[in-house]
């Protein structure tokens, strides 16, 4: 056999929020690179519930919510049995192996997060210890799977930074414990950071009030084009990339990733255009690769019995690796076991 055929392959571990339907960008940064790395990496993927309890979520509607984000990963191309897709607060290592690395991380480091500071100011009447304490939870999400590397869009840079400053902080005191991850983030003209078509100098993002300025994974295809058709721009009528047109250029990025093409190429097939055949471009190529993808997720969400067996099943095997780091760790810290 070749020697590369025996080698272990390397770990992925990334997670996602349960907080409203996945945006583009949400797509673009991270779930679709997730569906990509099955084959060369061994990936574990987790829905992160317990994350998400950082803001005030109805009962009822939250866990409906966890189920939709469960079988939309799912449409997006992670397939159970070949990842582990599991339901983060279905397994209480995480939970667990927070607290430690709670107490291996500093006030300062935590004071820094931006996410932190973005988040405690939007939701100024709730900054809560969890949203503070967030980090060291993501941390000993990707800890405990001694994953290599982790597929995430460029706002979660920070946190992944951190967690290796915890790992390392950890190693160095106890020995080898963790495996210091590498976060894998994608060029920023091929999607590292999807901005809003309201607003091309901030980020896509779930929570945004306004409606028109992100895309649903689930909007039907009239209403993605809409959007499109509404997206702020400039007013030089030139399709182009680079600094000065954040509009167009996010728009081209867009474009790209859906058609296979090159910033020049996209370039050079709207040259002498107006904005409005740029945008109906835009917008048909994202409706025509997303309704594959809400099919299925319809699809699933009729089965309700084959989605349980799934994450049930993801739940299982994501312990069966997650507690023999938790027994790593609370043997190296004198706990007993
Ligand atoms: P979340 O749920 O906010 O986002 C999920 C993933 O989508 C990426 N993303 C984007 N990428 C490009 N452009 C955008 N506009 C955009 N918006 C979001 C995010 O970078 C992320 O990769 N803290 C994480 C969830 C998490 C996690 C983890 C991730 C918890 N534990 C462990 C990796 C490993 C979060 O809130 O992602």
């Amino acid at each position: 056999m070749p020697e590369a055929s025996v080698q272990k392959k390397k770990i992925v571990f990334s997670g996602i929020q349960p907080t409203g339907d996945f945006t583009l960008g949400n797509y673009i940064g991270a779930v679709r690179n997730w569906g990509r790395m099955q084959e060369e990496y061994d990936c574990v993927y987790c829905i992160v519930d317990l994350h998400a309890l950082t803001v005030r979520q109805e009962p009822k509607a939250f866990r409906e919510r966890i189920l939709s984000s469960y079988a939309l990963t799912m449409a997006c191309g992670i397939d159970p049995e070949k990842s582990i897709l599991f339901i983060q607060s279905q397994n209480p290592h995480h939970a667990q192996c927070a607290w430690v690395l709670d107490c291996y991380t500093q006030f300062g480091e935590l004071s820094r997060m931006t996410q932190f500071k973005d988040k405690s100011a939007q939701h100024a009447d709730n900054v809560n210890a969890g949203l503070f304490t967030y980090p060291s939870l993501m941390a000993a999400d990707i800890l405990l799977y001694q994953a290599h590397a982790v597929p995430v869009g460029d706002d979660q840079k920070q946190h992944v930074e951190l967690t290796r400053d915890i790992a390392t902080r950890f190693n160095g005191v106890y020995g080898q414990t963790f495996v210091i991850p590498e976060s894998i983030i994608p060029k920023s003209n091929e999607g590292a950071r999807i901005m809003s078509l309201q607003d091309p100098l901030k980020k896509m993002s779930k929570s945004d009030p306004n409606p028109k300025a992100g895309i649903s994974i689930l909007d039907p295809p009239d209403a993605i084009l809409k959007k499109f058709r509404s997206a702020v721009t400039d007013s030089e009528a030139r399709v182009a990339y680079g600094p000065g047109k954040e509009g167009v250029s996010n728009l081209m990025v867009i474009y790209g990733i859906f058609t296979g093409k090159t910033m020049a190429e996209i370039e050079a097939e709207f040259a002498g255009k107006g904005y409005g055949d740029f945008k109906t471009a835009v917008g048909q190529s994202v409706a025509d690769a997303l309704s594959p993808i809400q099919d299925t997720y319809h699809r699933l969400m009729a089965d309700r019995g084959y989605l349980e067996q799934c994450y049930r099943e993801g739940a299982r095997r994501a312990m069966a690796i997650s507690g023999k780091t938790m027994d790593k760790v609370h043997k190296k810290l004198g706990l007993i076991l």
